[in-house]
């Protein structure tokens, strides 16, 4: 009996695509037509799989260093996750694969957003302008380098703005979640941060946040420390509030590891109306964060 009559499709479950795997597991290795037989199951399993109701998940920025790893993340969570991206140009879509899931929005322009949002189950913000250094600077002279915002692309356009217009979009889309990722320093209006480039960068992503908190869809907001391009796994992971990490030796953040507690705030009901401070131990001091719920468990703060 050939075996995809055995596959009952469409299957509306993950319980039923793991049955058919084991179906395909335990045809003998022996019977000549056993490949071809597993080839089949194979693909009808990859067909019932795209029929599951997955949750669709939008990261933005999905170009940028951050945004990056969530959207492989995602897309290598097929089973559990639609992954969609947003960016900026079709360079960036270019760089992270070209997909068809990923769309080409500018998100300080709202109508030029609302294809990549529309159908989205959760949103994640990862977009962020971005301070670009002067022409001329020579690390062997000493001195610091100068910033400076393009014109249109302050904060004030796309941290404030450009934000604010995802999470109008994606609350009239009715999303269950907007996750967005912002930076410790918030609550220090004289941080050198919001110096460069006259952009008041912090004070502008704090104005978001403020706004999201306000808009009656589940959020969550994480504050991270000073971003590095690490490994993610590896480290065990604090949570704060109030910038207090700001006074400590744990400052700092891999990237990886904001990407991936960016996709487990998804899963668990004690992330949600949460916005909390995100840095890690060194490695190799305490232990890796291996259990998310007990780290949102953590935060006891809605702002
Ligand atoms: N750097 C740090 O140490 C630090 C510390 C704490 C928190 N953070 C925050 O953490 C977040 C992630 O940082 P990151 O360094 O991973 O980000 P990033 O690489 O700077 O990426 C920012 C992304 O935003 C996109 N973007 C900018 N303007 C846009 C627009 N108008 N429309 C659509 N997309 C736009 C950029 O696209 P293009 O590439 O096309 O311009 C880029 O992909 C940011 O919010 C950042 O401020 C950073």
């Amino acid at each position: 009996m050939a075996i995809a009559t055995r596959v009952p499709l469409p299957l509306p479950t993950t319980l039923h695509f793991k049955t058919s795997l084991l179906v395909l597991s335990s045809t003998p290795k022996n019977c000549s037509t056993s490949q071809g037989r597993r080839r089949r199951v194979v693909a009808l399993a990859a067909t019932a799989m795209a029929d599951l109701p997955r949750p669709t998940v939008l990261v933005t920025g999905a170009g940028g260093r951050t945004g990056q790893i969530v959207y492989k993340k995602l897309k290598d969570k097929a089973d559990q996750y639609a992954a969609r991206g947003l960016v900026r140009t079709e360079e960036s879509k270019e760089k992270i694969g070209n997909a068809d899931d990923v769309f080409v929005g500018d998100i300080r322009e709202a109508e030029t957003i609302l294809p990549a949002i529309q159908g989205i189950d959760y949103l994640i913000i990862l977009t962020s302008a971005v301070p670009k250094m002067k022409p001329g600077f020579d690390p062997t002279k000493g001195g610091r380098p100068e910033f400076y915002f393009e014109d249109g692309a302050f904060p004030e356009q796309v941290d404030w703005i450009g934000q604010k217009n995802q999470i109008d979009a994606a609350k009239d889309a009715g999303v269950k979640q907007i996750v967005l990722v912002g930076s410790m320093g918030g609550t220090n209006p004289n941080h050198p941060l919001n110096s460069i480039g006259n952009g008041n960068i912090l004070v502008w992503k704090r104005k978001a946040e403020q706004y999201l908190a306000d808009s009656g869809v589940p959020y969550t907001i994480i504050r991270a420390g000073g971003l590095q391009d690490k490994e993610g796994g590896v480290r065990e992971l604090l949570v704060g509030k109030d910038d207090e990490l700001l006074n400590t030796e744990t400052r700092t953040i891999a990237r990886a590891d904001v990407a991936e507690v960016c996709i487990q705030a998804l899963q668990y009901e004690e992330s949600k109306f949460k916005a909390f401070d995100l840095a890690s131990k060194p490695e190799g001091t305490g232990e890796p964060t291996k259990d998310f719920k007990a780290l949102f468990s953590q935060i006891t703060t809605r702002f």
